[in-house]
């Protein structure tokens, strides 16, 4: 029986070795991670993530040929395979701070595997990592070997939070790059065959190293792109009495531009986006490409720049202060159907408020008012290191409340702000909202979810991303 590790047990390490362990009942699968709280989640009733679909699949596994562990030692001495899925967060202190991705996590998993390996392993890069981390990695594995023979090997994730079960069950492809040597291609061999217990093998696409490591920065960076490029547009249309919605269709339908990723928003948010497109644009300041980083930086600025442009709107409208006025947030994921808040625009978006003195009511379906007040408190880019590196217990802010109900956080409010384009917004009793309001009621849609004509009839005064006013 192949036996494989996967450290940490993350958004990427859960659902991604849940997916192998039901499509490869052959193979054991052991998921370990150094926090014992977050295994001992996975062994609950009660995963740690929430993603639409996770649940089933671990059931029905676990237990079978799916393990959840905290003997991180143990499980990497008897595998074959060992996936490295551990957080790369952007660095916050020393060379490259804000830009350059911190590897300490990789490195400490990679002298781990290297002092406990006793057998041939092939080591799988899962994490989103800098090109050329492969050739350090090696170093560390090779320099500390005991004629052990260590195969690397670059397998980015693609998976998207909310959707990731369907994303791995049906991926758009499974990128392999591994070593041209013999050795290096036997070992891209192997891991092709786990894919393809499910995937069509016209989907599985062999690479060097180095491809498939900048592919993945490359793939999230024109993405974000693409979101940026709508949001600019955004902002020219709501000058100009065009409609964004009405433009991106247009766009769209061409074939050569296709209609994904063209939705306008308050901004995109979640864990990868900005650390990958910094990490990248950090990669060209280090080869000297000048230009090609400020191109990067464009997608960033722009990012930010849709997220004041949102509160400035909030308060100009609001005849210009929200001071001591109850706002209503709805939604503080960084999108639907997950209860990640990592680097939401809602984090954004509040700071901005409560900095012109607003008194926020935060309801979100999936996000506890610990991690809001969590969020609400911490430096940028905090959020991706252990909690020693994080405020202690932060003191609740005063002017935020997080309720279990949007009609609660909309009572006697001035404005709505829909951070999170959850359904079940697209459907609330407006009327009702908007009775219990404080008037003139205003709506700010950052997601473009409500029916503005509607609205306007019921009698809010309705902002919509891109829209004429
Ligand atoms: P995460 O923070 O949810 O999980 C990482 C886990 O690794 C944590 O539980 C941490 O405790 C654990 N860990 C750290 N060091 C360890 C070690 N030495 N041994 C064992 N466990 C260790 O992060 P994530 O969202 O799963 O992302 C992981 C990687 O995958 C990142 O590089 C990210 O860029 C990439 N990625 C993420 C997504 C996504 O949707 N979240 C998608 C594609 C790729
Ligand atoms: C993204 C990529 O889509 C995945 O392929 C990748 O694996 C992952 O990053 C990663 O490397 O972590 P994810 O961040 O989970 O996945 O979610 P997306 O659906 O990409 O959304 C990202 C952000 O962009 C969200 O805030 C979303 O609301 C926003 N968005 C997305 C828009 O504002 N407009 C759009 O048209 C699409």
């Amino acid at each position: 029986m192949v036996k494989i590790c996967c450290l940490g047990a993350g958004y990427v390490g859960g659902p991604t070795m849940a997916i192998i362990a039901l499509k490869c009942p052959a193979i054991e699968v052991v998921v370990v991670d150094i926090s014992s709280a977050r295994i001992a989640a996975w062994n609950s009733d009660q995963l740690p993530i929430y993603e639409p679909g996770l649940d089933e699949v671990v059931k029905s596994c676990r237990g079978k040929n799916l393990f959840f562990s905290s003997d991180v030692e143990k499980h990497v001495l008897e595998a074959d395979i060992i996936f490295v899925s551990v957080n790369t967060p952007t660095k916050t202190r020393g060379l490259g701070a804000g830009k350059a991705a911190d590897l300490t996590y990789w490195e400490s998993a990679a002298r781990m595997i290297a002092d406990v390996s006793r057998s041939d392993k092939i080591v799988v890069e899962k994490s989103t990592v800098p090109v050329k981390t492969a050739e350090a990695i090696e170093k560390i594995l090779t320099h500390n070997t005991k004629g052990i023979n260590f195969q690397i090997l670059s397998n980015p994730e693609f998976l998207a939070e909310g959707t990731a079960i369907q994303d791995l069950l049906n991926p758009d492809r499974v990128l392999i790059g591994g070593r041209e040597t013999p050795e290096g291609q036997k070992a891209v061999e192997a891991l092709k065959a786990v894919y393809a217990n499910w995937v069509p093998e016209d989907r599985i696409i062999a690479t060097n190293l180095w491809s498939a490591e900048l592919s993945k920065l490359a793939a999230n960076a024109v993405l974000a792109q693409r979101i940026s490029s709508v949001n600019a547009m955004s902002a020219l249309c709501e000058a100009t009495g065009a409609d964004v919605t009405e433009v991106a269709y247009a766009v769209g339908k061409d074939s050569r531009i296709g209609p994904k990723f063209l939705n306008a928003s308050v901004g995109f948010g979640g864990s990868c986006f900005q650390k990958d497109i910094l990490n990248l644009i950090y990669i060209c300041e280090c080869n000297g490409l000048v230009e090609v980083a400020n191109y990067w930086k464009g997608v960033i600025k722009i990012n930010d720049y849709q997220k004041s442009r949102f509160v400035n709107r909030v308060v100009s409208s609001m005849f210009n202060t929200v001071s001591g006025k109850k706002i209503a947030v709805l939604g503080f994921a960084f999108k639907k159907d997950t209860g990640d808040t990592r680097e939401t625009p809602a984090i954004d978006v509040c700071k901005g408020l409560l900095g012109d003195k607003a008194n926020i009511s935060i309801y979100d379906p999936q996000v506890t008012e610990d991690q809001i007040q969590r969020d609400l408190s911490m430096n940028k880019f905090d959020w991706d290191h252990p909690p020693h590196l994080q405020p202690m217990s932060p003191s609740a802010i005063k002017q935020v409340s997080v309720v279990w109900d949007a009609y609660e956080a909309t009572k006697d409010a001035h404005g709505v702000c829909i951070l999170t384009e959850w359904d079940e917004f697209k459907t609330l009793d407006y009327q009702k909202i908007h009775d219990n309001m404080q008037k003139p009621a205003f709506i700010f849609d950052g997601r473009n979810i409500v029916d503005v004509e509607k609205l306007r009839k019921i009698g809010f005064i309705v902002y919509s991303i891109g829209k004429p006013l």
